[in-house]
């Protein structure tokens, strides 16, 4: 199968996939990797690993359809199996969410639906909670909305900065994406309305 990764920025998730392609544990391969950011360091990961890089100026395009109607195109005609958002950090228009149903997948840094939306680690810092975490869960139109695939708790501690926090979600992120990405490739997730179940088959 054959994966598309959409990515904003540093890339650390991009390459914990692109690590656990290499050591043979996803039955895929990562396509290209399309970026809003020019100089996102997500796509300079790609070209070390001879992964088509692709930069996508929103400002050509008149708004957020357009923009997502040229990202569809390219997915469509690299046949994209799956669709994975890694720190991309945008709103995804029906326009591919219509076309990639359950098979569009996004990680996000707070247990769901815990803290949606941008800054979800200062958000749980901020608002005292002891335990935070990680949430690998499908794409639909809401923020942060779709069902969840994965989840791994982190502790918070006293001392925690923002910076902190997220390194040590950072490193749950790591084992979750390419873990829930493994469970697809293989055919094991179901998805009945809000849930998704993992297939043992
Ligand atoms: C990750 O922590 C991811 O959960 C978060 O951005 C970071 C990207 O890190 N995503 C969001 O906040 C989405 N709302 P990375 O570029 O090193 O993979």
């Amino acid at each position: 199968m054959d994966m598309a990764v959409l990515a904003s920025g540093y890339g650390s998730n991009l390459q914990a996939i692109i690590d656990a392609v290499e050591r043979g544990e996803i039955k895929g391969r990562i396509k290209t990797v399309i970026s809003d950011v020019k100089d996102a360091y997500a796509l300079e990961r790609a070209r070390h690993h001879n992964i088509e890089a692709i930069y996508i100026n929103p400002r050509d395009y008149p708004g957020r359809k357009a923009f997502d109607e040229a990202i569809a195109a390219l997915l469509e005609e690299r046949g994209i199996d799956l669709v994975i958002l890694a720190g991309y950090m945008r709103l995804v228009s029906p326009v591919i969410i219509d076309k990639y149903r359950g098979k569009i997948m996004n990680i996000h840094p707070s247990l769901l639906p815990a803290f949606p939306g941008l800054e979800g680690v200062k958000q749980a810092l901020d608002y005292g909670v002891k335990v935070s975490g990680c949430t690998v869960h499908f794409v639909d139109e809401g923020l942060d909305t779709g069902p969840i695939i994965l989840q791994e708790a982190v502790p918070v501690y006293d001392d925690d900065t923002v910076e902190s926090l997220h390194e040590r979600i950072h490193q749950a992120e790591h084992r979750l994406y390419p873990q829930a990405i493994r469970l697809f490739m293989e055919g094991k997730l179901r998805i009945e309305g809000r849930r998704c179940f993992r297939d043992e088959n």
